[in-house]
């Protein structure tokens, strides 16, 4: 079984897809992370993004591990634990401009379909329901207004130390960028597929999201 959930930045959509996992038992996988986790890897490299062969050699040599321990999720690039790292300010400034590199695309949903084969999990990201599984099970578009998206952001940017509460005005500039540059790319777009069902979280708390996802997956199964 796959559930697909797509979603803007900051939406709760990754808060969201923990809390389904968890309560289906079937695997997270969160692909923004992936994104994430590339964009670290060639910034401590010192790779230029516009390199396309340094950027091509730079993903055959990667290694990415998520690993679950205690419920929680930590992803390790080259051994390293970057999990929180992957959080910062610097990494979401570069991100969009990582992910829309064809080649870097090309790579990820590889191995996210790898990831996928023969299990039952939910994947979160801006592609999983258009592109990367097409067919999956269940689909959701989560989104919310800008102020909340650009309120949670800032706090998580508060908790890692990179920016201070009053910064919500810089932090909503900051993520109305994202999300042109994430729904205006070449490449697999942010979308909703056409066949996915809108989930406004904007005055919804995170467990009336996971009841209301849980209770749609756990409906259509039983008429299976
Ligand atoms: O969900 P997030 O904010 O952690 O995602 C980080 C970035 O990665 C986001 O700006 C767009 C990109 N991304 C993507 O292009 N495709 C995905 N499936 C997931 C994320």
């Amino acid at each position: 079984m796959i559930v697909a959930i797509d979603g803007p930045a900051a939406s709760g959509k990754s808060t969201a897809a923990i809390g389904v996992a968890k309560a289906l038992n079937i695997t997270h996988i969160d692909t923004g992370a992936m994104y994430r986790a590339v964009t670290f890897g060639l910034i401590k490299n010192q790779i230029n993004f516009k390199n396309v062969e340094a950027v091509e050699a730079y993903l055959n040599t990667l290694e990415l591990k998520f690993s679950i321990k205690e419920k929680n999720t930590t992803l390790k690039l080259d051994n390293t634990d970057i999990t929180e790292k992957i959080r910062s300010n610097k990494i979401n400034k570069n991100v969009s401009e990582v992910s829309a590199i064809k080649i870097v695309r090309e790579f990820m949903v590889k191995i996210q379909r790898e990831m996928a084969k023969g299990t039952d999990c939910i994947l979160e990201g801006r592609d999983i329901g258009t592109v990367v599984f097409p067919n999956a099970d269940y689909k959701f578009f989560i989104t919310a207004n800008e102020k909340s998206r650009a309120e949670r952001r800032l706090m998580d940017l508060v908790s890692v130390g990179d920016k201070k509460v009053s910064e919500l005005d810089v932090v909503l500039d900051e993520l109305r960028v994202r999300d042109y540059k994430d729904s205006m790319r070449d490449y697999s777009p942010l979308k909703k597929a056409e066949d996915a069902l809108i989930i406004d979280t904007t005055h919804l708390t995170i467990n009336k999201v996971v009841e209301k996802i849980v209770n749609i997956v756990n409906q259509k199964r039983t008429l299976v």
